[in-house]
């Protein structure tokens, strides 16, 4: 769409970042010190962030439904690089609080070298099916006024997608920063898909990863907390309280399922994906549902 003008500014290489989210607050992350209590939750925008969120919370927090219920996620786990008020880093405000620290960023691995080579924070790493990150990302842009309220069509959505003008840069080569190091042992790779068919052994393996443990009972009760129905009409993860969402247009829990992107996606689009999915994903030994 040719009149469409993204909001942001241009803030590192090729990487469109929304205008709360500044130069000055990146250089502050990238010099944070992380120990191997803190939880970095790192993931490309749309892909089921929040729900993880929710999950390793209640994981790490000895399933504390009485906080959880009463306390906003973006408040348990700060969106690191995001300035809520226009004015103060989220992460100044996390500095105010208690180790040990629980961030979310959807910043690419660059920013966290120093972190990396230091071994020590536990970074979970969300990742979903690159279609339905778009179609969901697609909703995003039209909903968000900090995203400038876009009011294309889904095809001129993909044009912002393959002249790579989205926020946070290209999805593929956001991922391949990061999946360089999924081998590392603390750091874990988490899909959406995953959640949603195995979400047992999902919460094993995560409890495993946290080094924490819980009872038959309270992964009973957290799972029912997750299901969409759920969290939809919870307050503390719906983001139904943020203005600069406008509803109307679309709900930020949408719809949480696998496969909407057939909805969407031209033959000749879908193609196109498939094409970066394979360059990828496939020397990296990574495979994601698509239904
Ligand atoms: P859709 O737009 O496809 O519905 P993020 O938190 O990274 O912004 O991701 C938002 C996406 O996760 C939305 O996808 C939302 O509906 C989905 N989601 C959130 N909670 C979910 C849940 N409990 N079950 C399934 N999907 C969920």
């Amino acid at each position: 769409m040719a009149d469409y003008r993204f909001p942001g500014e241009w803030v590192k290489d090729n990487m469109v970042l929304e205008p709360s989210i500044t130069g000055e607050t990146i250089n502050q992350v990238e010099s944070l010190e992380m120990t191997e209590d803190d939880i970095l939750i790192a993931s490309y925008p749309k892909t089921g962030t929040t729900w993880a969120q929710e999950l390793i919370w209640l994981l790490n927090n000895n399933a504390d439904m009485k906080k959880a219920l009463s306390v906003p996620v973006y408040e348990r786990i700060p969106y690191v690089e995001y300035k809520s008020d226009g004015v103060h880093s989220n992460l100044e405000m996390l500095l105010k609080t208690q180790r040990p620290y629980m961030m979310k960023t959807h910043l690419p691995s660059d920013i966290f070298q120093k972190q990396i080579k230091a071994g020590k924070v536990k970074i979970i790493v969300i990742i979903r099916n690159p279609k339905d990150t778009l179609v969901s990302l697609y909703h995003f842009y039209r909903m968000h006024g900090g995203l400038g309220n876009f009011q294309g069509s889904w095809n001129d959505f993909f044009e912002l997608y393959k002249t790579k003008h989205l926020i946070y840069g290209d999805y593929f080569e956001w991922y391949a920063s990061w999946l360089e190091y999924k081998d590392k042992s603390n750091i874990k790779l988490l899909k959406y898909e995953d959640m949603h068919h195995r979400m047992s052994d999902v919460i094993d393996d995560l409890l495993q990863f946290l080094g924490k443990s819980l009872s038959e009972d309270s992964i009973a009760d957290i799972i029912k907390h997750l299901t969409f129905d759920s969290m939809s009409s919870n307050d503390m993860v719906n983001y139904k309280r943020f203005s600069v969402f406008d509803m109307n247009v679309a709900s930020f829990m949408r719809k949480g399922i696998i496969g909407d992107w057939k909805n969407y996606f031209s033959d000749e689009q879908s193609a196109v994906v498939d094409k970066s999915y394979k360059d990828t994903f496939d020397p990296l030994g990574v495979r994601l549902e698509f239904e």
